[in-house]
């Protein structure tokens, strides 16, 4: 939290991409669509996916709200989304988290966003992020930077790792504990604090607008970080894998951060990385 930047707005920025108004209406529409049920949140249809692991009708018509609106303008685009899976073939394919946070919206703990990222020829151009608590709409397209409401953000200035504070997501699964404990072990002896926040996109979010200065987490999906990698590169941040090398969306396991704290970060994940593996290893046999 460290040296915060204030977000700086944008007088004349580059002209807002089509793909992008586009998935700025459907995010806006499904995040009102959630708002809309938010209330009736504790008594909605629960399914269980897997342990830890829900699903209602609030996920499933907010995906179909923005399948609606992105094929009524592009017909032909392909879709990956979390509850509908893969839907058509084409060199560009969004990939939709209709409602990241589903726990916390069961809980009706404020704290949940719809996420929307593009991606054209298997590179993530585009990303867009809305939390309907706040109405707060995080926009980014390759190579025209970021945005928190039209204002420009960057990640934070920190450089040690000693005042990071740190996003994690802990496993839903009791089987991948063992692996991710002592990263998080290690995490809480060297930075400010952890915050688990329970939504992904939103910490990716967090990162790019320098309300936390890095985030890890295993095991992830690839609408869970495809708009919040595209943010938190445009907002001068790096994006990789655990231990610097590699692509999260192909492993599901990511780190962010700000440039003077990544490597020492990745140093220190570097430390546990022998307990990490092997853990991977009981978990798979
Ligand atoms: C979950 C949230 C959570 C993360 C989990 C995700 P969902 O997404 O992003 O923060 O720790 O790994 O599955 O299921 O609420 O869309
Ligand atoms: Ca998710
Ligand atoms: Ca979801």
């Amino acid at each position: 939290m460290f040296g915060i930047l204030s977000p700086v707005p944008l007088l004349s920025g580059p002209p807002v991409h089509p793909l992008v108004n586009i998935a700025v209406s459907a995010a806006r529409s499904a995040g009102n669509f959630i708002m809309r049920n938010l209330e009736r949140a504790d008594t909605l249809q629960i399914e269980h996916k897997g342990r830890n692991d829900f699903v209602t009708q609030v996920d499933r018509g907010a995906e179909s709200e923005i399948i609606k609106l992105i094929h009524k303008a592009y017909p032909q685009h392909a879709i990956l989304g979390e509850e509908g899976g893969k839907i058509g073939d084409n060199e560009v394919v969004w990939i939709i988290d209709p409602l990241d946070g589903t726990t916390n919206f069961l809980h009706r703990l404020p704290h949940f966003a719809v996420s929307i990222g593009v991606q054209i020829k298997g590179v993530l151009m585009h990303g867009v992020i809305y939390a309907p608590c706040t109405q707060d709409l995080y926009v980014a397209s390759r190579g025209a930077g970021a945005t928190l409401n039209n204002r420009r953000i960057r990640v934070s200035t920190c450089r040690e790792l000693d005042h990071a504070l740190v996003g994690t997501g802990v496993p839903i699964k009791p089987e991948k504990l063992p692996a991710y404990l002592p990263t998080l072990g290690a995490v809480a002896e060297a930075t400010a604090g952890i915050r688990r926040a329970g939504a992904a996109s939103l910490d990716l979010a967090y990162v790019a607008s320098g309300k936390l200065d890095a985030y890890w987490e295993m095991n992830l999906k690839p609408w869970d970080m495809a708009a919040g990698l595209v943010l938190v590169q445009e907002a001068g941040g790096i994006v990789g894998e655990l231990y610097g090398e590699g692509d999260p969306m192909n492993s599901g396991n990511v780190l962010v951060a700000t440039p003077k704290i990544h490597g020492p970060f990745v140093d220190l994940l570097n430390t546990v990385r022998p307990r990490f593996e092997a853990a991977q290893v009981d978990a798979a046999s």
